[in-house]
């Protein structure tokens, strides 16, 4: 499976890192092609960069690993990519870094939907710190919970796997419009996180086994 990761800071490289050690094959996309290529080579002897209309032309499935602020210009550099999935981590964060800027009538994930009317886009990894990334999943021998959502059944299954295949558990959380549930946890994690926990932190949904 061919990933495209556009953006090459630390969302990018701590995922491509997992997803390269578990055999996916990538390519990174950057505003600077030569920084991407850079990248790739540290990550993984077949993994490329370029541009972000190369990464996205490239990925059966493509990472948004970009500022909200950034992403009308990049995804209309890159067309619409027809049937491809699109995950989309991005926080859509206020200035101030620890406020939203859709609240309960949209969300970035809706938004990026309508500017890829022919893509399949799920909201997924943007409640996980690329510092659990990073460190690994397990906290006190449980996996932590990655969150996603979408509209497209396959797709959710494909993002249901990069999500396992990297060691946390995913949890379907419906259709895409809760992205407008998904964003706001994000943002509370970044205030806890804030707040002197740190960002080596994650969270888990617990659930009892009836007898
Ligand atoms: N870091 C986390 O823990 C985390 C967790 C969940 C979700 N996210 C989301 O993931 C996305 C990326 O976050 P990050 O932490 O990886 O950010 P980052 O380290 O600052 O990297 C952002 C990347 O976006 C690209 N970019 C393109 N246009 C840009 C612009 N106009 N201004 C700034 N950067 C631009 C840059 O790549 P080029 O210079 O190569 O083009 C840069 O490497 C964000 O939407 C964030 O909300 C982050």
């Amino acid at each position: 499976m061919k990933i495209g990761i556009l953006g090459t800071g630390r969302i990018a490289k701590q995922l491509g890192q997992r997803w390269a050690e578990t055999g996916y094959h990538l390519y990174f996309g950057s505003r600077t092609p030569q920084k991407a290529q850079e990248l790739a080579i540290s990550i993984s002897q077949s993994a490329r960069g370029g541009s972000y209309e190369e990464a996205a032309a490239y990925g059966d499935i493509i990472l948004l690993a970009f500022p909200w602020s950034a992403a009308k210009d990049i995804l209309t550099q890159c067309g619409n990519p027809e049937g491809k999935t699109v995950i989309d981590c991005i926080n859509p964060l206020g200035d101030d870094w620890k406020s939203l800027s859709f609240g309960f009538t949209s969300s970035a994930a809706e938004e990026i939907a309508k500017l890829l009317p022919s893509a399949h886009v799920v909201k997924a990894f943007n409640t996980i710190s690329d510092k659990v990334i990073k460190n690994g999943p397990q906290f006190n021998a449980q996996p932590s919970t990655a969150f996603y959502c979408g509209d497209d059944e396959d797709a959710k299954k494909q993002v249901a796997k990069l999500i396992s295949d990297i060691g946390f558990e995913p949890i379907d959380c419906g259709e895409l419009k809760n992205a407008r549930y998904l964003e706001p946890m994000a943002c509370l994690f970044i205030n806890i996180a804030c707040q002197g926990l740190g960002s080596d932190i994650a969270f888990k949904l617990l659930q009892r086994q009836n007898d």
